[in-house]
């Protein structure tokens, strides 16, 4: 069975989707996209994904291509003619197709909508948690609307490859303060000394990513602790414990920072209880 994915109103097979040479997401980034995980074939925390979808949408003043209840129906309708049970939907929404000028088209022409869905071994996820990765960190040097989910993602490419490159999982950037940012796909969190769970606040330069907004909840709800505000790459190396979350990796612990070992050097039990709580709450809200 073939992989499907959605393309401005039809659904063809993934090896020969293809969007024009002239839409302004492939020429000027000009677009803006959004990633669900996927728990049993159901979209997990659909809410915060179309809020920060419209969002993102309104701030560059992109039209909304159709109603969220449509929107939805096409990303489980893609899900579903791909026969995939866990993994990831990825939506992309560019201004249009227009000849190529910075400035947005006189004439206004429809977004163009791109849906795909890919599979993740959730085993081997779950295998990848259990060992936890290494962050490297790299200066920040993105755009100061890093709260805007667009595909113009080169800073994040370059740090991810670089993450690669030294066998990590994930690059952390650190901003001129040298307080950690955010991860080139993820949110930034740490276990202090003394068990308080902090993650940087969202008046910062960051995605406000939604599964650190779920996170927090359950977080809450456990009576955990919270500071949301800047840590320092020193306040990190000494925490206890560190780790990620994101659509991607979900919540993936850190066991080293720049080759220097975190805690006990393997994923500690405030990261591991909250990883199963985020599974366990994302899958029963998922629609
Ligand atoms: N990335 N920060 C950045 C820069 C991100 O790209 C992401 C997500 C996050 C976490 O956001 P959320 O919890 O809403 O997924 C934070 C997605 C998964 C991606 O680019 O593939």
């Amino acid at each position: 069975m073939g992989r499907i994915a959605y393309v401005n109103g039809a659904y063809v097979r993934h090896a020969d989707a293809a969007v024009h040479i002239e839409d302004r997401g492939y020429q000027l980034a000009d677009a803006i996209y959004e990633v669900w995980s996927m728990s049993d074939g159901r979209l997990c925390d659909p809410e915060g994904h179309f809020a920060r979808l419209e969002r993102s949408l309104g701030e560059l003043s992109i039209v909304m291509p159709m109603s969220r209840a449509a929107l939805t129906t096409v990303l489980r309708e893609t899900v579903r003619r791909n026969h995939i049970r866990e993994g990831l939907v990825y939506l992309q929404v560019s201004r249009g197709v227009a000849p190529r000028d910075h400035a947005f088209p006189t004439q206004p022409v429809p977004p163009a909508v791109v849906v795909t869905v890919k599979r993740v071994d959730p085993d081997a996820a779950e295998a990848r948690a259990a060992a936890g990765v290494g962050v490297i960190t790299t200066l920040e040097n993105r755009w100061g609307r890093c709260d805007i989910k667009t595909v113009g993602l080169l800073p994040n490419v370059l740090a991810k490859q670089a993450a690669r490159a030294a066998g990590a999982g994930e690059a952390w950037f650190i901003d001129a303060e040298g307080k950690v940012t955010e991860g080139a796909s993820s949110n930034a969190w740490i276990v202090t000394a003394d068990g308080v769970l902090v993650t940087r606040d969202t008046s910062a330069n960051i995605l406000r990513g939604v599964t650190r907004a779920t996170l927090l909840d359950v977080a809450r709800s456990e009576n955990i602790r919270i500071e949301e505000r800047a840590f320092s790459l020193e306040e990190a190396l000494a925490a206890r414990e560190a780790f990620f979350t994101g659509a991607g990796a979900l919540l993936m612990p850190v066991v080293a920072i720049d080759g220097r070992q975190i805690g006990t050097g393997h994923p500690g039990p405030v990261a591991t209880r909250l990883r199963s709580l985020y599974i366990a709450t994302a899958r029963a809200a998922a629609i």
